[in-house]
């Protein structure tokens, strides 16, 4: 009997077991833990930024660096209309009001077009998603919106990820990623902000832990947040930091297996990289053959023991954003998009399998 196959799944070892272990026995699990201070250091230099600040999630993270720019009532904030919820909540929180930017029918992000389209007076910001791990096009975007835009990189999903030799998480005014135990890795929960302003990391420092004054303890001259990533993530992170260059390696590879494997399948298409990017395949995912009933597909592999995930539900069409007109690209995706097996585990015999059966349901 072949065994389950999940969507995702962490790589956890004993290095990761000694390392909370080791926490624990200090009795520095804390958000005041030097492991914290010690992760943002080794994921600013692994990103090229100078500041990287630790938070308990990428939600988290997206909402603060929205609230330290002063994004706020009156202001619109461009989004993909496909991408995952967490994306739109953040700009929501902040009192903001959300506006979707359809996608590109090949790289699935938003580009300078589809910006320029709902681009108005308004717009104070610009989140481009990195969906899938596959970097989307900030420096087009920044130089269409002007020094007076925001751009904000929502690198949730896209660790390691490259856009013309820089990682993602350095290419915009700031970057957040998730540590979601989906994620290339992971805390369990936990989040990361990237960027290379003094000013900005001091204010986000700042924010995170109730707005304390730093020269005056327990006086708080602005609302603040709880959103600290506590000393365990952190020591569970740094362990994690350290595998990340294989598991970036065993993505590229899952890729080229299935890419390999499923060549010759018409109508099936994967998602491309523009020139210059080079994705990090967090998740390798593909458009089903026009007319295919996705839903089909996915119980019959779920029979197989392959589990698989649909894509998004557009933004646009959640009841709370519903005043976004549908955008037509990011429903079409929504139609025929199905994310496949993308563990780092996964053997080239295990993607061959995943390839036949899903390749037996399409004749
Ligand atoms: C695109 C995107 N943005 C934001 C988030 C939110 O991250 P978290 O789950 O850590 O809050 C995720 C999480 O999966 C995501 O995929």
């Amino acid at each position: 009997m072949r065994r389950f196959i999940p969507v995702a799944e962490p790589v956890l070892g004993e290095a990761e077991v000694r390392a909370v272990a080791e926490c624990v026995r200090s009795g520095w699990i804390s958000p005041l833990s030097s492991s914290v201070r010690e992760f943002e250091e080794r994921f600013a230099a692994y990103c090229g930024v100078s500041e990287a600040v630790a938070v308990s999630s990428g939600t988290a993270g997206l909402h603060l660096v929205l609230v330290a720019l002063g994004l706020g009532y009156g202001d619109e904030v461009i989004i993909p209309d496909m991408t995952f919820v967490a994306t739109a909540n953040a700009v929501a929180y902040t009192g903001a009001r959300v506006v979707t930017a359809d996608v590109d029918p090949r790289t699935w992000n938003i580009t300078p077009e589809t910006v320029a389209r709902v681009l108005t007076r308004r717009t104070k910001a610009v989140i481009p998603v990195h969906l899938f791990g596959n970097p989307a096009d900030v420096e087009g975007i920044k130089r269409l919106v002007g020094r007076k835009v925001v751009v904000i990189e929502d690198a949730a999903e896209s660790h390691g990820a490259v856009f013309r030799g820089r990682k993602t998480g350095a290419l915009g005014t700031a970057g957040v990623f998730s540590f979601y135990a989906n994620k290339l890795i992971t805390t369990g929960e936990g989040g990361m902000i990237t960027c290379r302003s003094r000013g900005l990391g001091r204010r986000l420092r700042f924010l995170l832990d109730q707005a304390m004054d730093p020269n005056r303890r327990y006086y708080h001259p602005e609302i603040g947040f709880n959103y600290r990533l506590t000393g365990m993530q952190a020591a569970l992170g740094i362990a994690q930091m350290r595998r990340i260059k294989s598991l970036l390696s065993a993505k590229h590879r899952i890729a080229k297996w299935y890419q390999e494997f499923l060549k010759d399948k018409r109508g099936l298409e994967f998602q491309q990289q523009q020139s210059g990017a080079e994705s990090s395949w967090w998740m390798v995912s593909i458009l089903l053959p026009k007319g295919v009933d996705r839903r089909r597909i996915e119980q019959k592999l779920k029979r197989c023991g392959i589990e698989t995930r649909p894509f998004f539900h557009p933004i646009s069409s959640l009841p709370m954003f519903s005043k976004n007109p549908e955008r037509p690209v990011a429903r079409q995706l929504f139609t025929r998009g199905l994310t496949l097996p993308s563990g780092a585990k996964l053997s080239r015999k295990d993607v061959q399998w995943i390839c036949h059966a899903l390749r037996k349901e399409l004749v």
